[in-house]
């Protein structure tokens, strides 16, 4: 018996377009090229990476040092980060070139050149060694999507002050975990930011996170939306106050490789949130890399990640891996749905995005709220898609693909983690063919598998889980202050061999060797002695015309040890009764077989999220066997979301 098995089979398969191949970064040819190096010669691989797209004060005396699981890469090289996003590109024709077009919620706009960004991060690099901050200490940034957040990250790798960025929405007490946790010695904040057309206080919360938090000697607050704000005397700095009097010049520190970057905190099912450490110079290579090859990064793009950069995806691919490249990052500060169901295609078109990058949980809301939204607007800028976070139902990929890509543009399905700082599973559009729900084959240079429990390699087409078997730049250098946890987490799942890395996922292999991601294991269902993945059959559900999302659980019975509970919501409009009960019954039969067909199929409006938007599957799984929820949900979007489940269950 498999580990779990695989059902569904997608047959689709989309070639690059003959002329996006044309004008490819990574065309065909050069993609077998890297690939093959990356397969041989790893090291050389991302050493001639590191050459071509990053800039060093000094080399390295040895690519790679790896004693499992403690990974070192480019030993003893310098660089900076914010001299590869900012400097390096002030000396030709892309000095006054857009780096950051930014739209507040409003319908504010404001450019910033390099030129511009640059001096601005100079100057607040001085601030914050004005307010003490000196190489290695802290730094928690509690922000709305706004320019400053950028600058003072960047500023903070300008003078080597690693920051721990906590996403605007997250409660004080989860502010405070962090920064305690990370022993933050300033903070950065602003008086609120906009979401959906109400001020959301950030200053209050700051204030309740570090009442009594000793390490925290300072706090710096940007003006946004200009509500009154306590500040105390001698801690509390206005960022405009204190920018008016810092000078712009500030050189960059020259950094070792292996000086941490970032802390981002990022949490499990269980327990207390896990401090993801990264550090400079192997993180800095791969997000240059993989952002200039799978977005196909030019100097003409206006490039627009939807992701929150209080996510990992905003820090390596709306800040990092973009400005390095030195393309135009379009930055957005609020809600997808404010003022209209159309705001985002709306900045699409006054904006002429090029690409844009977003998640499956945004795709399934846009199918629902109805295509008369982007029809409204002119999407021809557009020539690359991309998603991440979860994996993207066929349908919804095919939606996006129509609709948002006008059949014309490559999807790259990009498959990563907080954990492996960029992307690891990926299609290159102009070098590797498409198919609908798979993140298809690793970027160059990394080496993945599907593997058993006991560590033996899964055949096509079965499931299994998904490992990483040998270290990669971006690759998390611990746990901060958790060394012991870092092991046991990633590393300790097969005994042999010992440096294999285990991503939590479920995955399957197709005969092509595409990875088709089949959801995270805590959620996999066993069915009468079948293990199913959720994806399959929430693909099945959202195959259904009249469907936009689906989640599935299992809740235990006497039977069959697990039954399926299908929570689906239905595409606006839709009648939702005992006939689409039947029609999606027979049509998950159809699509991939009876021993998957829910017992309980039950209409929702909305589903339980994280605040990054993926389902939370374990929150679903208490209400279908009618328990108490049970552990944390500090993480949930909506709260009410889940009482509205409940009244559900009982009426
Ligand atoms: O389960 C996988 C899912 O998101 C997890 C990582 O979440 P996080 O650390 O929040 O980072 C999200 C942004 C990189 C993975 O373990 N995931 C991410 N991308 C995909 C995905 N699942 C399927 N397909 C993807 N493209």
């Amino acid at each position: 018996m498999p580990d779990i098995e695989s059902l569904l089979t997608e047959k689709r398969t989309f070639k690059p377009d003959p002329a996006f191949v044309k004008q490819a970064n990574w065309n065909r040819r050069k993609a077998a090229e890297l690939r093959e190096l990356g397969e041989k010669h790893p090291k050389r691989f991302w050493a001639k990476m590191a050459k071509e797209n990053v800039t060093w004060f000094s080399p390295w005396k040895k690519v790679l040092d790896w004693k499992p699981p403690f990974a070192k890469w480019f030993v003893g090289a310098k660089t900076n980060v914010s001299y590869n996003c900012l400097d390096r590109h002030l000396d030709g024709p892309r000095r006054n070139k857009a780096a950051i077009i930014w739209e507040g919620e409003p319908g504010d706009v404001r450019t910033l050149t390099f030129a511009q960004l640059h001096r601005e991060v100079c100057k607040f690099a001085n601030v914050l060694k004005s307010q003490g901050v000196k190489k290695g200490d802290r730094v928690a940034l509690y922000m709305p999507m706004i320019p400053e957040l950028a600058i003072a990250m960047l500023a903070c790798t300008r003078i080597g002050a690693p920051h721990n960025i906590v996403f605007g929405g997250f409660s004080a007490e989860a502010l405070r975990d962090r920064i305690e946790d990370a022993g933050a010695v300033a903070v950065v904040t602003a008086d609120a930011g906009w979401r959906r057309g109400k001020p959301l206080p950030l200053k209050d919360a700051v204030d309740n996170a570090i009442e009594g938090v000793e390490s925290v000697r300072s706090v710096v607050v940007v003006k946004r939306c200009g509500p009154e704000v306590p500040m105390r005397a001698g801690r509390d700095h206005w960022w405009h106050e204190l920018m008016a009097d810092a000078s712009a010049k500030c050189p960059p520190a020259k950094l070792d490789a292996e000086h941490p970057l970032f802390i981002l905190y990022t949490s499990g099912t269980t327990g207390k949130p896990k401090g993801i450490l990264h550090t400079t110079g192997g993180y800095l290579t791969h997000v240059t890399t993989t952002a200039k090859a799978i977005f196909d990064l030019k100097d003409e793009d206006v490039y627009w990640c939807t992701a929150d950069i209080g996510w990992i995806t905003g820090h390596s691919y709306v800040v990092y891996g973009i400005l390095a490249n030195g393309t135009t990052s379009l930055m957005y500060e609020g809600a997808p749905t404010t003022p209209g169901p159309d705001r985002f295609w709306d900045i699409i078109e006054r904006h002429g995005v090029s690409i844009f990058y977003t998640a499956p949980t945004a795709i399934r809301t846009f199918i629902r709220l109805g295509d008369e939204h982007p029809k409204s607007h002119d999407l021809t800028s557009l020539r690359l898609l991309g998603t991440v976070g979860e994996p993207i139902n066929p349908e919804a990929w095919m939606w996006y693909h129509r609709v948002i890509g006008g059949k014309r543009c490559p999807i790259v399905d990009t498959w990563w983690q907080t954990e492996t700082g960029g992307i690891m599973i990926t299609p290159l559009p102009g070098a590797v063919d498409t198919k609908p729900g798979s993140a298809t084959l690793t970027f160059p240079g990394v080496k993945a598998a599907i593997l058993s429990e006991e560590g033996n390699v899964v055949k096509p087409p079965n499931g299994g889980l998904l490992a990483i078997q040998q270290p990669w730049p971006g690759m998390l250098r611990g746990i901060w202050g958790d060394p012991k946890r870092y092991r046991e987490t990633y590393w300790s799942k097969w005994k042999n061999p010992k440096d294999t890395y285990f991503a939590g996922d479920g995955a399957h292999k197709d005969k092509q060797g595409y990875f088709w991601i089949m959801g995270r294991v805590d959620d996999v269902m066993n069915v009468s002695g079948h293990r199913i993945g959720t994806m399959e059959v929430e693909s099945a559900l959202v195959s259904h015309a009249k469907v936009a999302e689906a989640a599935v659980v299992g809740r235990p019975d006497e039977i069959t040890g697990t039954a399926i509970v299908a929570f689906v919501t239905p595409i606006g409009g839709t009648e939702a009764g005992d006939t689409l009960v039947a029609e999606l019954r027979r049509q998950v039969t159809k699509e991939i077989g009876a021993m998957a067909k829910p017992a309980d199929i039950r209409f929702t409006d909305a589903l339980p999220k994280t605040r990054s938007g993926k389902i939370m599957r374990r929150l679903l799984r208490d209400i279908a066997s009618g328990k108490e929820t049970a552990g944390d949900t500090s993480t949930l979007e909506d709260l009410s979301v889940l009482a509205k489940l409940r009244e559900s269950d009982e009426g």
